[in-house]
């Protein structure tokens, strides 16, 4: 077997590149790898009142999609096919399906009108769905057999048995209208509610839900170790990153998201295809 032997200068040079080539590769994996390195998650969600029926109920969520110039409509496809692979009960869409540009809503639409679930596929309007065109984006999703819960309620029934579904417009974009959204729902039927931001568990309207199902935050989209997520990229507040809260006896799950937006990099927050299993108990 041969030997390499390096003399002083290169064994120096060598030592100097090292933290470059370090950087570099983080930088690759940061922009190239990480962004489309999704995680399917899957979370037990435990509801005292759950009728029977529903018991092992799944929820598959998506949310922050972003289709923008960095995130393509290749992207979206692969999202919605790893959605569909959890073959859920319900699927539901908590807003961000673009970014800035009206030009990317309907191709956007037209990608997830592919998602199928048993129950439907229910969506809420996130705050960048405003900046874009939040009319357009409603009809282009309904004209994909995606209705839109814009302060509205629906009920999902097995046989005698049912949940309530309800949506919340934009917290941020002062839409937020909670007696439209709870208007003739039943206090004795559990409560799943679809808020973009998941702030809105500090309100007390928001305690007549049994779960509260947000994204908005992106988990940070960068973490760096022991700084955590230095630029808030996705929102000023992250006290409700990712992952479950619980405000008395309503619970809150956020999650990270499919999408990202400023830089096409995340790094330390994959990005997140949610299932919530629905349990007695
Ligand atoms: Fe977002």
């Amino acid at each position: 077997m041969s030997k390499v032997h390096l003399n002083r200068r290169q064994f120096l040079g060598g030592l100097a590149a090292a933290p470059l080539i370090a950087v570099s590769a983080t930088a690759t994996y940061a922009t190239l790898i990480a962004p489309h390195n999704y995680e399917v998650t899957e979370t037990d969600i435990f509801i005292g009142d759950l009728p029977e029926r529903f018991e092992g109920f799944r929820i598959t969520q998506l949310t922050d999609v972003h289709h923008s110039r960095i995130v393509g409509l290749t992207e979206v496809q692969r999202v919605v096919d790893l959605a569909n692979r959890t073959k859920p009960d319900l699927m539901v869409l908590t807003g961000d399906y673009t970014t800035t540009y009206r030009r990317f809503i309907d191709p956007c639409a037209e990608v997830l009108g592919g998602l199928t679930a048993s129950e439907g596929v229910w969506a809420v309007l996130g705050n960048h769905d405003h900046y874009t065109d939040p009319e357009l984006t409603t009809r282009a999703l309904v004209r994909n057999h995606i209705p839109v819960l814009n302060n509205a309620n629906t009920r999902i029934r097995r046989g005698p048995d049912a949940i309530q579904l309800a949506g919340i417009d934009d917290w941020s974009w002062n839409g937020t209208d909670w007696v439209r959204a709870f208007y003739g729902l039943d206090r004795k039927v559990p409560l799943v509610l679809l808020s973009h931001q998941p702030t809105v568990l500090d309100f007390d309207e928001a305690q007549a839900a049994s779960l509260i199902l947000s994204g908005h935050t992106h988990g940070g989209q960068i973490k760096l170790p022991f700084i955590g997520a230095p630029a808030r990229f996705a929102t000023m507040d992250l006290k409700y990153a990712s992952g479950l809260f619980r405000k008395g006896q309503t619970q809150l799950y956020v999650s990270r998201g499919t999408g990202v937006i400023g830089l096409p990099v995340r790094f330390g927050v994959r990005p997140e295809i949610a299932v919530l299993r629905l349990r007695r108990g």
